[in-house]
């Protein structure tokens, strides 16, 4: 009955009308690829191209060796998203050679299931940008990114430049801020590129009192940007490391033996004071993590004495991106190591039985790269990189995936659907 509903009425509502009668099926998919191609202002590149169209351009035969090579389309992984209006960011950092452009956008409304991506804001201005891993739009109509500026094919990584904070205003699509960050925020070579998330604090009446908490993976610690002040620091703590026992987990079929440390912070509504909890974890932990952001605003260096574990969260819990339901105050995860997310209702304590598995998709959700909450819908960017890592991708069925799961759904009748008992 449903079905006939749709198809009369609600074409592209299907995805948020059927779900209730079906968890785990296949009308969650909002786009999938077996491998990205290209639109650049009509310029159409669907297969590895050696050379970018121009007009006049004449190219002598030659053999080009890859860093040379305009796109090299295998090499193109999307890792990070964001969705703004009828806009869906996708991201495609540098970690090899032949990507054509790091920051892209399809649209929603055309319906096309495998759309090419496009460069953002156009062809000419996106050439700005280096590396970029998971943006963020703020309630400003603002988006928010890390360039990290590093180039990161194995054996020849290169610092183009400073990794920086680029904002977007997304009514014009002009670059309204660039905030090099400041050095003192970096370890050693292998930091920037460790900076692959970042979450905007902000109150929609107060846009320019922002202030953004950026995850460095690479060398362990959490650096925070003011939009006032203009001024980013650095800030270290044990929890911002990766656990040795907690490594060698299996993500997509492969086993990870990455170290990767901090991955991800997720921020609590705002309490009556407008102050939130910053909600972190390191990939490589089964522990969740909470700080008060009135301590990340204020202090540099060592946040000894000010962060508080709230638990673990079982075996096979580790998990990527993470962010929270303010409605229900459900925090949802990307968890790699067991091709899920998992939900857990903050008003519950943190313990294994209070954590499970919301939805699980050994091919769809293998490798969740990227997660958000929007709206009472949870997005998932799912790219079994472990398969492209290990050279296992099957180049001939879909291995990118973005998905879309209403938040009812996937806490009904769980633990996660209300709070059993109070901490
Ligand atoms: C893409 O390139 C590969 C290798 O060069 C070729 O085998 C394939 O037919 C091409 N596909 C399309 C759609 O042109
Ligand atoms: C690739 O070509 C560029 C430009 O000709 C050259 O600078 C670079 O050294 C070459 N790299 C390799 C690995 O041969
Ligand atoms: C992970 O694997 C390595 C190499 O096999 C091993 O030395 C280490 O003890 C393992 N760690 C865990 C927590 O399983």
């Amino acid at each position: 009955m449903c079905k006939e509903i749709v198809l009369s009425l609600f074409l592209v509502d299907c995805v948020s009308f059927c779900v209730t009668y079906n968890k785990y099926g296949g009308y969650n998919n909002v786009f999938s690829w077996k491998q990205v191609g290209y639109d650049f202002g009509g310029m159409i590149y669907r297969n590895s191209t050696d050379f970018e169209y121009k007009e006049d351009a004449i190219h002598f035969i030659q053999e080009l060796n890859d860093s040379e090579k305009f796109f090299i389309q295998n090499n193109n992984v999307p890792i990070g998203f964001e969705v703004y209006k009828d806009k869906v960011f996708i991201t495609v950092p540098r970690r090899r050679y032949g990507i054509p452009s790091t920051l892209n956008y399809v649209q929603l409304k055309h319906g096309v299931p495998s759309p090419l991506l496009r460069p953002y804001p156009d062809v000419e201005k996106s050439k700005t940008f280096v590396s970029i891993y998971r943006p963020r739009v703020d309630s400003c109509h603002r988006l928010w990114m890390v360039d990290t500026g590093h180039l990161e094919v194995p054996g020849e990584r290169k610092q183009i430049q400073p990794p920086a904070i680029i904002v977007y205003d997304l009514k014009t699509n002009q670059e309204i801020l660039r905030h090099e960050l400041d050095p003192s925020i970096i370890v050693n070579e292998r930091t920037s590129a460790g900076l692959t998330s970042i979450t905007v604090d902000v109150h929609p009446k107060a846009c320019e009192d922002a202030y953004a908490y950026i995850n460095d993976l690479a060398t362990e610690g959490l650096v925070v940007f003011s939009l006032k002040d203009k001024k980013s620091w650095r800030l270290n703590h044990q929890s911002f490391r990766h656990d040795e026992e907690a490594m060698n987990f299996t993500a997509a079929g492969h086993v990870i033996t990455w170290r990767d440390g901090i991955f991800s912070i997720a921020l609590s509504a705002p309490d009556d004071e407008g102050r939130r909890t910053a909600f972190f974890h390191p990939l490589v932990s089964t522990q969740e993590f909470a700080i008060d952001t009135s301590v990340l605003k204020s202090k540099a260096g060592s946040l000894e004495g000010h962060v508080k574990l709230l638990g673990n969260r079982g075996p096979n819990s580790q998990s990527g991106s993470h962010d929270i339901h303010q409605a229900t105050g459900v925090m949802f995860f990307a968890n790699v190591a067991q091709d899920a997310i998992l939900c857990w209702n903050v008003k519950n304590e943190l313990s294994p039985e209070n954590v499970v598995v919301a939805a699980q998709d050994r091919k769809k959700l293998a490798y969740v790269s990227d997660l958000k909450v929007i709206g009472d819908n949870v997005w998932a960017l799912t790219n079994q990189i472990p398969k492209f890592i290990f050279n296992t991708q099957n180049l001939n069925e879909d291995n990118y995936f973005i998905q879309r799961y209403n938040v009812q759904d996937l806490i009904r009748g769980n633990v996660c659907e209300k709070s059993v008992k109070k901490y």
